[in-house]
């Protein structure tokens, strides 16, 4: 044990499980946890044992409830905007090189349906629940939480959830399209780490690749997006893994994938 709020363990089969762990607080983001998240994943993006990541959080009750709403209170709108001015974790994690997945239970509410918003794939277990409840108090979303979220849902779900800080369960979370997955109440881990080790057996060239090119879909017209792919598959095809795995094809063997 650790009393660390943000712990990583990187197991034998390339996944990294980043643990958010500040029970006390719900797991609410305060300066400490973001930058203790900011340094896990840019250890992680340079670990060439890490294929993929997995991020959730530690106790019964909550994945992240939130941004630490007392340092809001500490802090005038000037100072805020300096928060906002330096490097963000939201922003971090989207820019992670490796393919993230939020395993999500009980609250994630705020900053914490952000984050999940930032990693690329959501798994909920049963007692999940969200909402962007910044309207709450007197705020709006600041980290993703009208622009990835009307990005994933679309706009109608994103105003919908946005405008009324209401929480919707899990069920409701999957049927709109917040989380990809849905699992019983306490499986949320297992599962993520079930859809991680299916990414993480392939080349991490390509996985790197693929996030690059999915993100680039949310910000450019279809066809400056396609000649994107175009190019990055290229990319791919003249890597050594690209060689790799087309040989390996042929010659009816597993790839042996290395990252080059
Ligand atoms: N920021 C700071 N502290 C938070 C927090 C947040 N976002 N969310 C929870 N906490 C703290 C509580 O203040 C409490 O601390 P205390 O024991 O020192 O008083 C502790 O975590 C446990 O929370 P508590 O409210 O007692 O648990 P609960 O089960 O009764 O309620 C919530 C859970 C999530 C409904 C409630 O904590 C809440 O509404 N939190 C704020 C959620 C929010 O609006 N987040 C978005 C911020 S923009």
């Amino acid at each position: 044990m650790s009393d660390a709020p943000v712990r990583v363990e990187i197991r034998d089969d390339g996944i990294a499980v980043i643990t958010l762990d500040r029970q006390d607080k719900l797991n609410a983001l305060n300066e400490e946890v973001r930058q203790r998240l900011m340094d896990a994943v840019d250890a992680l993006s340079e670990d060439d044992r890490v294929r993929v990541a997995v991020l959730h959080g530690a106790g019964d009750k909550a994945f992240v409830a939130g941004a630490d709403i007392s340092e809001f209170a500490a802090r005038t709108a000037n100072e805020q905007r300096q928060v906002y001015l330096r490097r963000r974790v939201y922003d971090a994690l989207a820019a992670f090189p490796k393919p993230i997945i939020a395993a999500v239970h009980g609250y994630c509410l705020g900053g914490g349906s952000e984050l999940a918003l930032a990693c690329d794939v959501r798994v909920a277990d049963a007692t999940a629940r969200f909402s962007q409840a910044e309207i709450r108090i007197g705020l709006i979303p600041g980290a993703g939480g009208t622009q990835r979220l009307a990005r994933l849902v679309g706009p109608g779900q994103a105003l919908r959830i946005a405008l009324t800080g209401e929480m919707i369960d899990a069920e409701e979370a999957w049927r709109i399209g917040l989380v990809e997955f849905l699992v019983e109440e306490g499986q949320h881990l297992d599962k993520a780490l079930e859809v991680a080790a299916r990414m993480a057996r392939w080349s991490p060239v390509s996985l790197r690749l693929i996030k690059q090119s999915v993100q680039a879909a949310m910000e450019t017209p279809l066809s400056a997006g396609l000649e994107l792919e175009k190019e990055l598959f290229l990319a791919a095809f003249g890597s050594e893994d690209g060689q790799e795995g087309v040989k390996a094809f042929t010659e009816k063997r597993k790839p042996d994938f290395k990252g080059r």
